[in-house]
């Protein structure tokens, strides 16, 4: 019988209560719940939940950390100019040699927006959603080079269909067809955090959630996407998140340093003003760069500073990355893909009762793998230093939250679109909110031809 059958999968790992249901289920329902526990490597699992106080020595690893090679702000040390480095991706993007690869499969419980992320509107006065915005600026960019920057778009089974369909009522928003391709990334079981027990979302269903932005690599493999840029001659992946309206995709000074340093994998980083800042820390421990998250990071370590009063650990990850398809293809193809990392977050369930739990804390957990894991398996990586107020802005959080809401991310897109436009010679008021579509200019640069001198702008406005 199909319930003995699981029942002696389920037993040696105390997994029984999956099948708490299983007599009240349809045929059709308990094929289906058969097939999910089938798929799981439960073994694996209870492996991974014994483990799951130990923290890597992450310690060991701090102390020995140094600050990793890169390109810096203040460019005196650099070894390249930012003008070489310029002159180097265009050649690169002329000969249409980048994909972009932007992840929008998380769960956006934080935002609390019903829709997936990419759909929420956030253009201060357009009311343009990220999706738009980010779509515009590849149709922006492949004319500028005269050459096609397919876009490839991660999705989850929480945000797959949704994603589908609102790019097919848009008309993909303007993206010719075979420009963009969506593909969805795999999920785990979640585990209560307590008792290391799958889970249940429904009585024939078990709670999962996707993979971790990392999911992205083993995705990227399984669903041919890798063996389309290879076929497309694409040498070169620009990842970004969906969740920052202000990434400058495919822009030339990143693409440039990451292409004169030889480099495999870069990422984006911002001065850490603050020691214990909550973003990933990218460090260089025996000639390997990698990043070290915030909440693995002892506080003393964290705290250390070069002779000059600086940080010593300074460069926080934005999760703005370059990296070679040589690299993904190496890594992709191997047996194990990139680790799991623990994340105690919370998780709605069904108890033993068939009550559905909406827990007010944390109760559960997920397993993620992080894209940046491939870091230290890269040639030559580097950090290239951004201005945060030009490059990011994420949004994260619900109206209302100290940081990171819509309110904020729009401030911050009207602050750039006045900076740029100031750079143009524009005179604008300090709180005028003005936004410049990525169809009418990428950058000052193509501003300047389109904005004369001496604009005065009081009103709030839009260029599009
Ligand atoms: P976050 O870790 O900030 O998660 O993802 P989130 O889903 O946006 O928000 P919360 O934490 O649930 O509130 C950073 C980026 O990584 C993507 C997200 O879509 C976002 O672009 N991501 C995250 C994935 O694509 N898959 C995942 O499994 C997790």
């Amino acid at each position: 019988m199909m319930k003995d059958r699981l029942l002696e999968i389920l037993k040696p790992y105390g997994q029984e209560h999956l099948l708490a249901f299983w007599d009240r289920l349809g045929p059709d329902q308990q094929r289906s719940l058969a097939r999910q526990i089938e798929a799981v490597d439960f073994l694996q699992l209870a492996r991974w939940f014994e483990g799951r106080n130990r923290q890597a020595d992450v310690r060991r690893l701090a102390e020995r950390a140094a600050a990793p090679p890169g390109f810096r702000l203040d460019a005196a040390k650099n070894p390249f100019t930012a003008e070489q480095a310029r002159r180097r991706a265009v050649e690169e993007l002329c000969a249409g040699r980048l994909a972009a690869v932007v992840v929008a499969g998380g769960q956006g419980t934080r935002l609390g927006f019903e829709h997936p992320k990419g759909m929420f509107p956030i253009g201060p006065i357009s009311k343009k959603t990220l999706f738009q915005i980010h779509i515009e600026k590849i149709i922006a960019a492949a004319r500028r080079y005269g050459a096609a920057i397919p876009l490839y778009v991660m999705t989850s089974p929480a945000t797959h269909d949704e994603t589908i369909a609102f790019f097919d009522a848009h008309g993909r928003f303007g993206l010719p067809s075979d420009q963009l391709v969506v593909f969805c990334q795999g999920t785990m079981p979640v585990l209560d955090a307590e008792t290391g027990r799958v889970l249940l979302d429904a009585p024939d269903r078990l709670a999962v959630s996707p993979d971790g932005h990392g999911g992205m690599l083993a995705a990227f493999e399984r669903s041919g996407a890798l063996a389309d840029v290879r076929r497309r001659g694409i040498r070169h992946l620009f990842y970004f998140q969906v969740d920052n309206p202000l990434v400058d995709i495919c822009g030339q000074e990143f693409v440039g340093y990451h292409l004169l340093a030889g480099s495999e994998f870069s990422t984006q980083v911002i001065a850490k003003r603050d020691p214990l800042e909550r973003v990933g820390n990218v460090v260089e421990v025996d000639g390997r760069s990698m990043v070290i998250e915030y909440s693995d990071l002892p506080d003393d370590c964290a705290r250390r500073r070069n002779p000059d009063g600086s940080l010593a650990i300074w460069a926080g990850s934005i999760a703005v990355h370059v990296m070679d398809v040589e690299l993904v293809a190496r890594r992709a193809e191997g047996v194990e893909g990139l680790p799991f990392h623990i994340a105690r977050k919370k998780a709605t369930y069904v108890d033993a009762a068939g009550r559905r739990v909406e827990p007010t804390s944390p109760n559960a957990i997920k397993f993620e793998r992080f894209i940046f894991d491939l870091m230290p398996e890269a040639n030559n990586a580097v950090v290239v230093e951004v201005d945060p107020s030009r490059a990011f802005a994420p949004l994260k959080n619900a109206s209302g939250a100290s940081e990171d809401t819509p309110e904020a991310v729009r401030r911050q897109m009207a602050a750039l679109a006045r900076d740029w436009l100031r750079q143009v010679g524009a005179e604008v008021g300090d709180r005028t909110v003005v936004e410049i579509s990525p169809l009418f200019a990428l950058d000052a640069e193509q501003l300047a031809a389109r904005v004369p001198r001496g604009t005065r702008i009081a009103e709030p406005s839009y260029f599009g």
